[in-house]
């Protein structure tokens, strides 16, 4: 039994970040926690209540009362929110449109910051988001900036969304558009933005396979882990 890390994974939207976190820790035998799916899922119960991204105190109070569940799953994880099944709708284009909007609320990032913090505590978890390494686990052993060119995660996007819904209504050009304004709205917010923490090892994933991705990140926890060296055994 290797000693346990933390490992967080920044980044731009379509970097990889989620697929990547995922694979790693299934590599590891870790957690994966998905920060992400955590703003979407406040995102769409405060639209569906009808409450804006000014009416801070609203959202507040809102997050309070919701119990959001990540499941994992064999291709995936499964988002639960008070009971109910939310994995499709946090992912629609209006959430795309909005979910940045609403992750510039400084009181809800300091909730949902202590909520991912808790999940953390115990070590061995793999978190990806836009501000893991930056405030919430700093001290994370392995601290990884996975990014790729707009181009690039665009017509990721687009691929992953031709292959779930043939039919849809966003063109690649829009995707694109879409992509850049969100970038910009997580570089430039006041609240914890976007940002590369100083002693994090820069991925670009633009040339680059989903395999090999997972075998540098891999390579790196295990080299953080001891190696073989300082092997710690737990019982
Ligand atoms: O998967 P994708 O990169 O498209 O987005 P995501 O990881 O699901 O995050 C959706 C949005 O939530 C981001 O564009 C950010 O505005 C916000 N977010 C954040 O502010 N901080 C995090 N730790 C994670 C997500
Ligand atoms: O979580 P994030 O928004 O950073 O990206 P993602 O949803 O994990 O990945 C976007 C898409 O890029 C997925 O369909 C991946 O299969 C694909 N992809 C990748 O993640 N890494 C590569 N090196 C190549 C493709």
């Amino acid at each position: 039994q290797r000693n346990k890390i933390n490992v967080a994974i920044d980044g731009p939207a379509g970097a990889g970040k989620s697929t990547i976190a995922r694979l790693v820790s299934n590599e590891l035998g870790y957690v994966y926690i998905d920060t992400g799916a955590m703003y979407r899922a406040v995102t769409l119960t405060a639209m569906n209540n009808g409450i804006l991204p000014d009416q801070e105190n609203d959202i507040v109070e809102l997050t309070r009362g919701l119990d959001i569940e990540l499941i994992p799953e064999e291709n995936g994880q499964k988002v639960i929110v008070n009971g109910k099944d939310v994995t499709q709708s946090i992912r629609s284009n209006e959430i795309n449109q909005q979910v940045s909007k609403f992750a510039g609320v400084s009181k809800l990032r300091k909730l949902l910051v202590m909520k991912q913090q808790q999940l953390a505590s115990s070590k061995g978890v793999v978190m990806d988001g836009r501000d893991i390494a930056t405030h919430v686990i700093p001290n994370a052993e392995v601290k990884i900036f996975l990014t790729a060119s707009v181009e690039e995660r665009a017509s990721r996007r687009y691929k992953e969304m031709l292959e779930k819904s043939p039919s849809i209504a966003i063109s690649l050009e829009q995707l694109q558009k879409d992509i850049s304004l969100r970038d910009q709205m997580d570089l430039e917010r006041k609240a914890s933005p976007l940002k590369m923490a100083e002693d994090a090892i820069k991925v670009d994933s633009t040339n680059m396979t989903i395999l090999e991705v997972v075998q540098t990140i891999k390579e790196l926890c295990i080299k953080k882990m001891g190696g073989d060296n300082h092997v710690i055994q737990n019982d």
